[in-house]
């Protein structure tokens, strides 16, 4: 037995170890499976002992965990997006909580474009008619699509995300409107009310955190101050977005169609109604999915989980009133 034993970490999932080697020799660490949805159960029977803890967005933080998880003194979410942690029951412990902001700001702008692009241009319904036989000829009327240039692109959110975001729909031509809660001015973009962004955009894109605030922020009412011809673009949280009311939107054509990266439920069960519609374009949560910024998560992750056991400050915390609170 090692006089200084390392600290138990728990680690939702698998990741591959390149992602992780910081933590080689640092920490004592208890993997999950790679598809956990929760924490698994080898995982819960180790919670009493874990010192830190690096978790997914898909699982919960709450009050039930931490109860069972005394010597907790860190919590590292690897995802920008916080809102599966309880960050108010973690600060009642002293238990700081990282994030891993910037790394995957590029990837989640393209992806928006890549949503915005495909569903204005009908990529997946044009594909899929030439791969099942329906492209007999060159057709001047066929999967017509929305001009970029000149189109207005409401952004609900003006963070890094949004920001990128922005700076690429202007490559393109696009008028950029937004609506922030920050008092910023940001140059080329003009900022709107809600109801006003919503009854100019071609194009609504949502780059806001899923707060009590913004849950349920494009709902029913929101939904018919768009324009009919206007695509809803989600990269953001799934609960941002009513599932019923967008549903009903798409089926009365009360806007064009949506692209969705994120859904409520989610994942989105494989009969659900959205599926067959052909106006909504929906992907797996991929924002953050290229090869560096799922790297560089991680390793911002461990950075944090290391710095939270070492009693180090954590380089993104979201909590770090819990540093204050340990000064007095
Ligand atoms: C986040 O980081 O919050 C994204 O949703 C996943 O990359």
């Amino acid at each position: 037995m090692p006089n200084n034993p390392l600290p138990l970490g728990l680690i939702t999932h698998s990741l591959p170890a390149h992602w992780l080697t910081a933590l080689d020799g640092q920490v004592n660490l208890l993997h999950g499976p790679t598809d956990a949805t929760s924490l698994a159960p080898e995982l819960e029977a180790r919670l009493g002992d874990a010192e830190g803890l690096f978790c997914l967005l898909t699982v919960k933080v709450n009050e039930d965990l931490l109860v069972r998880a005394p010597r907790l003194r860190v919590v590292s979410n690897m995802a920008v997006g916080y809102d599966n942690i309880d960050v108010a029951a973690c600060t009642r412990r002293g238990i700081p909580v990282g994030n891993t902001p910037g790394v995957l700001t590029e990837a989640t702008a393209d992806l928006t474009m890549a949503l915005l692009l495909a569903s204005a241009r009908q990529i997946p319904l044009s594909s899929r008619d030439a791969r099942e036989g329906r492209w007999q000829t060159w057709s001047p009327t066929g999967w017509l699509g929305m001009d970029l240039p000149g189109a207005t692109l409401g952004l609900i959110g003006m963070g890094k995300i949004g920001q990128a975001v922005a700076a690429r729909a202007a490559a393109f031509g696009m008028r950029i409107v937004y609506h922030s809660r920050s008092e910023r001015d940001l140059p080329g973009c003009e900022r709107l009310n809600l109801d006003d962004l919503l009854a100019q955009s071609d194009f609504v894109s949502l780059h806001v955190p899923l707060t009590p605030q913004t849950r349920g922020l494009i709902n029913r009412n929101s939904l018919h101050k768009m324009k009919q011809t206007a695509l809803l673009i989600n990269a953001a949280r799934g609960p941002v977005v009513d599932t019923a009311a967008l549903l009903e939107a798409l089926q009365a054509g009360w806007i064009a169609g949506a692209a969705l990266d994120v859904t409520d439920p989610e994942p989105l069960p494989a009969a659900h109604p959205l599926y067959s519609q052909s106006n909504c374009l929906i992907v797996p949560h991929i924002g953050s999915a290229t090869f560096r910024a799922r790297q560089r998560m991680a390793e911002l992750a461990c950075a944090n989980l290391l710095a939270g056991l070492r009693g180090e400050r954590l380089p993104h915390c979201i909590n770090p009133e819990v540093y204050a609170a340990q000064k007095r």
